[in-house]
């Protein structure tokens, strides 16, 4: 995910490439390979110049973020930035193990952010100025499309968003092997899905129809589509979306739950 933010910001030519720096626990080639790809600075974490840093953006595993707080705290100073990503993570549990009034912002992007097309979600902590604020909205619009939301709604926009390109990979890959089944090759049933998923996503987008509308405009009586959707139903494909975002949501939501009990341990 990290690298997929670095790519962003990167591309958007927003931010000098002397101004971003990017470490991780131990993977040095990987710190090699970022600064050949992107010409960004990497330093390790004991090289890191923790102190220089107006924003730091956490992105390790939630399962990793106890061990990485521990050792974070003595290099970050209260008053620095800290924008988080991990999926689950309360801000609060960030605020508690980091310093007192330690602004701390949860984000909730996308891997799109790779090419300047993420949907990310942010919710501000409770020691975040408007400005911090301002200056946050301002990094992750390089990114993509930014939506300000209350801290409680992150789990269902990780549900949607966050998670979201996978099921969408997850619809094309069982496309093309429909294609193929059919005689298509793989590159052509992608070319196909692909087209057809950016048409829809921009009628949905540039229209501001409501899909219901845009759905029944294509769905003759008995015709093709008919037979698609009715498939589509038989086999519970509607229901399947819908639990797949209640899922991955409530996965969110079970990993603050883990996080909070150890908090309060
Ligand atoms: N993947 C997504 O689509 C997506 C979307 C939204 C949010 N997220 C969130 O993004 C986070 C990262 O996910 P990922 O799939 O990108 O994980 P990943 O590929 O495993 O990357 C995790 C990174 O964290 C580093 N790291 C771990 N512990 C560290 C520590 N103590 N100090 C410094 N760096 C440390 C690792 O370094 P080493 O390799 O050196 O160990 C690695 O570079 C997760 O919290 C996830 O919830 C992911």
């Amino acid at each position: 995910m990290a690298e997929g933010m670095i790519a962003g910001i990167v591309r958007s030519g927003q931010m000098p490439l002397n101004q971003i720096y990017a470490t991780n626990r131990q993977n040095q080639h990987r710190l090699i390979e970022l600064t050949k790809q992107y010409g960004i600075q990497t330093a390790t974490m004991d090289s890191f110049p923790f102190e220089a840093m107006d924003i730091l953006i956490l992105a390790m595993k939630p399962k990793d973020a106890e061990k990485a707080l521990e050792s974070l705290k003595r290099h970050i100073q209260p008053n620095q930035l800290i924008l988080s990503v991990l999926a689950g993570v309360k801000s609060e549990y960030i605020e508690n193990m980091l310093h007192e009034n330690q602004p701390v912002v949860r984000v909730m992007p996308n891997t799109s952010s790779t090419i300047g097309a993420s949907a990310t979600a942010l919710s501000a902590g409770r020691y975040v100025t408007n400005e911090e604020l301002a200056v946050s909205q301002a990094l992750l619009s390089e990114m993509g499309e930014v939506y300000t939301i209350q801290e409680e709604q992150m789990d269902i926009f990780t549900g949607i968003a966050g998670s979201g390109p996978a099921y969408f990979y997850f619809l094309m890959e069982r496309i093309e092997e429909a294609g193929e089944e059919a005689g298509l090759t793989k590159e052509m049933s992608r070319q196909i899905g692909t087209q057809t998923l950016l048409g829809a996503a921009k009628m949905l987008q540039e229209t501001a129809e409501n899909p219901s509308v845009l759905r029944e405009k294509i769905t003759s009586p008995n015709g093709t589509t008919a037979a698609g959707l009715l498939a589509l139903d038989d086999f519970g494909g509607g229901e399947a979306i819908k639990q797949a975002v209640k899922h991955a949501a409530n996965r969110s939501k079970e990993i603050s739950e883990q996080q909070k009990q150890k908090v309060s341990i």
